[in-house]
């Protein structure tokens, strides 16, 4: 049942805690995520309080942002639990978040429509002018160039590969960026991901042109 004292709780809870987060997974990018998770979950008509509680916790587990990945699952458990999340919603909200990280296009197939909105809604946040803007900070936190004309778009990579190989910003575009609308899992987000995904076709354009002095 919808709760909106538990969703206003976790809210505060997942601000205070990613308010200052340096890779792109800051408070604005869970902000970002949950407003277009409840967008499509009304369009598709799933249930609004999963999809809003995996949304607002989605990144909480994620790799990049924690040392140990099964204590941070815990603890999600242990705040579900104490805000008075069913434990069978708890388990579908876990299930969420462990399961739609893109992993260098290595996932796993999700199977409720409250997952794939959830996915959905973060691929999103990874396209368009945001997407963009994102991508950039990121190389620029890992120290990654702008653009390197000598390395080759990576088709094939493992986990580890996708995370600590050398690239580029623009690579990113190839290795992920433009892959996401094809991957969209509902029609609401595919038809939202269309325009994004144009203008990033665009951006590219005027990128190349530039770097060749044009
Ligand atoms: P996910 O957890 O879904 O795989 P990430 O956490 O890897 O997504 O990515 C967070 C943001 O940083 C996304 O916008 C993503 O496109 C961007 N990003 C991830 N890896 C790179 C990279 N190697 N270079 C540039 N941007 C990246
Ligand atoms: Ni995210």
């Amino acid at each position: 049942m919808y709760n909106e004292t538990i969703i206003n709780d976790t809210k505060e809870m997942v601000r205070g805690k990613l308010l200052n987060e340096g890779t792109g997974h800051d408070w604005y990018h869970i902000e970002r995520v949950w407003k277009t998770a409840v967008t499509l979950a009304e369009k598709e008509k799933a249930n609004r309080f999963i999809v809003e509680l995996a949304a607002l916790l989605h990144d909480l587990i994620d790799d990049k942002l924690v040392s140990n990945k099964d204590e941070a699952v815990q603890e999600v458990m242990y705040w579900l639990e104490g805000v008075g999340v069913t434990s069978k919603d708890s388990e579908r909200i876990l299930e969420i978040i462990e399961t739609i990280s893109f992993k260098g296009g290595n996932s796993k197939k999700l199977h409720t429509l409250e997952a794939q909105i959830v996915q959905d809604a973060d691929r999103l946040d990874a396209i368009g002018a945001i997407g963009i803007a994102r991508c950039f900070a990121y190389a620029g936190s890992k120290g990654d160039p702008l653009f390197d004309p000598e390395l080759s778009v990576r088709e094939k990579m493992t986990e580890e590969e996708y995370r600590k190989g050398k690239s580029s910003a623009v690579h990113h575009f190839y290795e992920k960026l433009l892959k996401l609308k094809d991957l969209m899992n509902t029609g609401a987000a595919r038809e939202m991901a269309e325009e994004r995904h144009a203008f990033m076709e665009d951006y590219l354009t005027h990128f190349f042109n530039e770097w060749e002095g044009q």
